[in-house]
């Protein structure tokens, strides 16, 4: 595992009127690692999400990215250095076909787009990109499908592609299995595991079940009421009695 950090948050605070909801948090990503991020309901995980995607000014402190100071870079600027985020509001047209809308996101990234006369061959560079892209999420077989029309999980899978897409190294994903019944959570999470492992990216991963965030994790961070509470290997972290009488017991029980 490489010792390089491809992001790192510096004192982030978020304070909404009275209520800090991302308090003084310092983190480091490490490059090409599944990085976790949980803790209870209103921890500040999205939150946190908001102002390392840069949707969120910080109320205080500084994110840095490949060491450069992105803290006042916009959401689009930051994904066109590379980090891709998955948001809880899909960015799916429902009207265009699975395809359109994974090449529209790839030509959304592409240096030429305000071009007015467009080569045909860029057409055909983003249309390529676009099936290589549905290959990886296992969507190939809806390419030319209405994106309404598809299954909740394909629909996720869907937005994994649009993130894919614009080639990020940098993955967060918010809850990527939410609202998904248990039995297709392990191939979204199979799928999201081999991008960072066989792409060399890096992600980072707020997710609410356990057993997915113990298995495919290298580092967990637990925070609580806004701050970090703990931070190591997910066995340190199952097995941490702070974490455990914080909440992890209540919330999820026995987890050794
Ligand atoms: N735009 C906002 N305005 C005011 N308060 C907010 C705003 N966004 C979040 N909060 C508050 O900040 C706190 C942290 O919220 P956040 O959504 O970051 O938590 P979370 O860890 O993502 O929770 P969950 O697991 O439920 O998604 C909560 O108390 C929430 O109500
Ligand atoms: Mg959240």
């Amino acid at each position: 595992m490489t010792k390089d950090i491809i992001l790192e948050a510096k004192s982030l605070t978020k304070a909404f009127g009275s209520l800090v909801a991302v308090d003084d948090v310092s983190i480091a990503i490490q490059a090409k690692t599944m990085h976790a991020i949980i803790g209870p309901n209103g921890a500040g995980k999205t939150t946190l999400f908001n102002l390392l995607s840069g949707v969120l000014p910080p109320t205080k402190g500084e994110v840095f990215y490949k060491g450069e100071n992105i803290t006042s870079l916009p959401p689009y600027k930051r994904a066109h250095l590379g980090i891709g985020r998955s948001y809880q509001i899909t960015n799916i047209f429902p009207n265009l076909s699975v395809i359109e809308n994974v090449r529209l996101a790839a030509q959304a990234k592409g240096k030429d787009n305000f071009k007015l006369f467009r080569k045909v061959d860029d057409f055909h560079e983003y249309v390529n990109k676009a099936y290589e892209v549905i290959g990886i999420v296992d969507l190939a077989g809806r390419a030319n499908d209405f994106a309404r029309d598809l299954t909740h999980g394909e629909k996720r899978k869907l937005e994994l592609g649009i993130m894919l897409a614009c080639d990020p190294e940098l993955l967060l994903f918010d809850e990527p299995t939410a609202g998904m019944s248990s039995d297709q959570v392990p191939e979204l999470i199979s799928i999201i595991n081999q991008i960072v492992q066989q792409r060399e990216r890096t992600a980072i991963l707020v997710e609410h079940r356990m057993d997915v965030v113990m298995s495919i994790s290298d580092v967990v961070t637990v925070m609580n009421q806004g701050r970090i509470l703990a931070e190591g290997a997910p066995s340190d972290i199952a097995n941490n009695q702070q974490v455990q009488t914080a909440y992890l017991g209540d919330l999820y029980g026995e987890l050794a």
